[in-house]
């Protein structure tokens, strides 16, 4: 049984009152014995949860695949850590220096059990990876599959979560990335299980198994479930890691980001602190997404508060691309100390038409109100009624543009602003 805890937040920030209640039950972090209703492996597997010693915001920094895929060594992860620090990444938040798949060697040690990294790909290990990212000031993840094998055929963690999760945390390792690939046809989900109860699904245990791994470590690690939105993940995600992906990989295009986003506004109710969809990597810096569209994927990444790690050659970023991914208001949003919840869709007029994905989204940060405005169609003017907007009311409002920080004045009733064909508009906003 999952403890009942309902965590309160209530602050007085000058006129402005923000109360975070949680919805939900806090996820359970005890070892607890399984019910005796259960059947099969569900009776027997460990119920232990994620540490609450990290993961309790969204993460923020860089993974390896969609710059790379396998074509990964350490000089191409120490050179995306040296630029967290000249580009000032580091400064605005981001942290985690991702290894994706291919760091391994074929097969596992005939000694230890353990999973080897490649010694011409990585020279210094994984360990020695880990010590110069930490001496950074940086944090260091990596990458394993709930399955005997990772996508791309190296060796997978299921059956051997022990000795992987020991490896890991030995070498320094502060995040795990855990696909889904090459899983056992018994170990997949034919039906839905009784009772709806996909927390006690094949696939759910595969995921249990290296949590309880990580906790028997004693190191707390970052635990993001690269599930692809199976066995409603959104359902139980919050009691076995801190991230779980809602769908298949991101793409380069704007079918892929409007999709995505349109996919994970149905499940936001999940999304809180220690509690994160993730919308998969980020595409800014690869393929021909218009600028426009890249500032939509970092906004909506940021309002919904998926994790945001970036996914290109640093070194090929423009200054407006840095710009936006250091937006300090939208960062600050993502990363709120103190509002957990993410933007919601709201109807933004009675007659305002309904659009895949959502248009208009509201939400609270500890510094006021926000309304985004994706315009997934052509350049067009966007007008929302503030008493539309959840907490708002009606009267006259101060409004800010979250991208320049720049005041555009004050308004009643309702608000209307000019959005780009696939632009994000992001707005503060105060009663005057
Ligand atoms: C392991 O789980 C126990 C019991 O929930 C918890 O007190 C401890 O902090 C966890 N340790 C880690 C490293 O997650
Ligand atoms: C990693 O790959 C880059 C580009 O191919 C190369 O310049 C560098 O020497 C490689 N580093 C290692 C450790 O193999
Ligand atoms: C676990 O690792 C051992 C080698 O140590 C290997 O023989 C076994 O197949 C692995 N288990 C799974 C389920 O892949
Ligand atoms: C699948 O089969 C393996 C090998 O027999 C077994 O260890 C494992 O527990 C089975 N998984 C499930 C979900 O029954
Ligand atoms: C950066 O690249 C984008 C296209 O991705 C382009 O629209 C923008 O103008 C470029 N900015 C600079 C300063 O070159
Ligand atoms: C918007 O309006 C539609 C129909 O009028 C309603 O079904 C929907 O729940 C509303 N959405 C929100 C977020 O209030
Ligand atoms: C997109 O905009 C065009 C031009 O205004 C309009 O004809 C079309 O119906 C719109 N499409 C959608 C899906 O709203």
């Amino acid at each position: 049984m999952a403890v009942s805890l309902h965590r309160l937040f209530s602050y007085v920030l000058g006129a402005l009152v923000v109360t975070a209640a949680a919805h939900k039950s806090a996820p359970s972090v005890t070892s607890t014995a399984a019910s005796s209703t259960l059947t099969g492996i569900a009776a027997t597997a460990p119920t232990i949860g994620p540490s609450h010693q990290v993961g309790r915001l969204p993460a923020l920094g860089w993974n390896s695949w969609n710059a790379y895929s396998c074509n990964i060594n350490e000089t191409k992860i120490l050179d995306a850590a040296d630029l967290f620090i000249s580009l000032g990444l580091a400064d605005a938040g981001y942290e985690y220096v991702n290894i994706d798949d291919c760091w391994p060697l074929e097969t596992r040690d005939a000694s230890t059990g353990r999973i080897v990294p490649d010694p011409s790909k990585f020279p210094s290990g994984i360990s020695g990876v880990a010590d110069q990212v930490h001496a950074l000031g940086l944090k260091l993840g990596i990458y394993s599959d709930a399955g005997t094998n990772t996508c791309a055929g190296f060796p997978g963690s299921l059956g051997n979560e022990t000795v992987d999760a020991e490896a890991f945390a030995e070498w320094g390792v502060d995040y795990l990335k855990y696909d889904n690939c090459n899983v056992p046809s018994n170990w997949t989900d034919a039906a839905t299980p009784p009772d709806n109860d996909w927390y006690n699904s094949n696939s759910a245990i595969r995921y249990r198994q290296m949590t309880a791994a990580l906790n028997q470590t004693g190191k707390p690690v970052h635990f993001s479930l690269c599930i692809w939105g199976d066995a409603n993940v959104w359902e139980w995600g919050d009691r076995v890691g801190h991230s779980w992906r809602m769908t298949g990989d991101v793409s380069a295009s704007w079918s892929s980001i409007s999709s995505i986003i349109a996919a994970n506004a149905q499940h936001l109710d999940s999304v809180d602190f220690f509690s994160h969809n993730d919308m998969d990597m980020m595409e800014i810096g690869n393929g021909d997404l218009t600028l426009e569209e890249q500032r939509t994927h970092f906004a909506a990444w940021a309002f919904l508060k998926s994790p945001i790690l970036l996914g290109t050659d640093l070194n090929n970023l423009n200054s407006t691309q840095l710009d936006i991914i250091k937006n300090a208001q939208l960062l600050a949003f993502h990363q709120d100390p103190i509002v957990g919840t993410p933007a919601t869709p709201f109807n933004a007029t009675a007659s305002a038409p309904s659009t895949s994905p959502p248009e208009f989204y509201a939400g609270k940060s500890s510094k006021g109100t926000h309304v985004f405005i994706i315009n997934t169609n052509t350049t067009a003017t966007k007008t929302f009624e503030f008493g539309n907007v959840p907490g708002l009311g009606f009267g006259r409002f101060r409004v800010q543009d979250m991208w320049t920080g720049k005041n555009l004045g004050t308004f009643a009733n309702k608000f209307s602003i000019t959005v780009d064909t696939h632009d994000t508009a992001a707005l503060l906003i105060h009663r005057a």
